[in-house]
């Protein structure tokens, strides 16, 4: 009955959830490269889905080598509808402890070394990236962290997409506090970009770790807190793609309502020969 098809790129810790169903492993190539890890595909309550582990199994690909467009790509051929972005980030703001959740509604993209766009010499393309995320799709992401039981959800705000892969320093921090942005990570960019020019509606959820390094009060933000904080992260991010499902499962899907699966229309601008 429904037609969505839910792409969720996070990581391996997701499909670990309880009543999936239909289970299949593939592993799949694209024009682009190898994606980071097998395409997991499942059901749950009748609608699709399909898992990307974005670091691969065991966290080996660091954010910079992420192969994004592949990424992308394989999620575009194995016919997904909508795409869910599930990531770990530091907290710029007081208000947004570790283990709040953050639907992201705007980016600041500070990375400068990776692949950007499907388009380049010979097929020239400028989506626009005003509205980088689908408003349908994160609202469906809220409720369902809601739902999930997740006690701070912030409904929009800016993610700062850094490099890395070090941890910015004192300065930086603070930098991007004045600039009014919410939350950091080294994950989200260009994955956005690459969605729109995909025509897939994406959606992201920012889960805090930490306060990246901007209070003098609290230690800096270091790995081991980082990954105490994603294990207990782990069984509320599977709830919230449980009840995305559920969600998903009692409403027939119409076509986006910010119109990203045409957006390719209005985008090219090399003359056809
Ligand atoms: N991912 C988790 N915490 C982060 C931080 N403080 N900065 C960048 N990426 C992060």
């Amino acid at each position: 009955m429904s037609a969505w098809k839910l792409g969720i790129i996070g990581g391996s810790g997701l499909y670990a959830l309880d009543g999936l169903e239909n289970l299949r492993e593939e592993r799949v190539t694209t024009p682009w490269g190898q994606p980071s890890a097998p395409l997991v595909h499942a059901t749950l309550k009748g609608v699709e889905l399909v898992f990307l582990s974005r670091h691969d199994l065991g966290h080996k690909i660091p954010p910079s080598d992420i192969n994004y467009r592949a990424n992308i790509d394989a999620l575009k051929r194995a016919g997904v509808t909508d795409v869910l972005s599930l990531s770990a980030c530091g907290s710029l703001r007081e208000d947004l402890p570790p283990g709040a959740f953050m639907v992201v509604d705007q980016y600041v993209d500070r990375t400068f070394a990776r692949e950007k766009s499907f388009f380049g010499t010979g097929c020239v393309a400028h989506v626009s990236m005003a509205r980088p995320v689908c408003s349908r799709l994160s609202a469906m992401a809220g409720a369902a962290a809601r739902a999930a039981g997740v006690e701070t959800v912030a409904d929009r705000g800016t993610y700062l997409a850094m490099e890395g892969p070090q941890f910015s320093t004192k300065a930086e921090s603070h930098l991007y506090r004045a600039w009014g942005m919410d939350v950091i990570g080294m994950t989200n960019m260009p994955e956005a970009k690459l969605a729109r020019e995909a025509e897939l509606p994406y959606a992201s959820v920012a889960m805090v770790t930490d306060y990246d390094c901007w209070r003098d009060d609290l230690a800096e933000v270091n790995v081991t807190d980082v990954l105490a904080i994603l294990k207990s992260n782990v069984v509320r991010a599977q709830e919230l793609v449980r009840h995305m499902t559920s969600a998903m499962a009692g409403a027939k899907r119409e076509p986006c309502p910010d119109g990203i699966e045409t957006v390719l229309d209005f985008a090219l601008i090399t003359a056809p020969e």
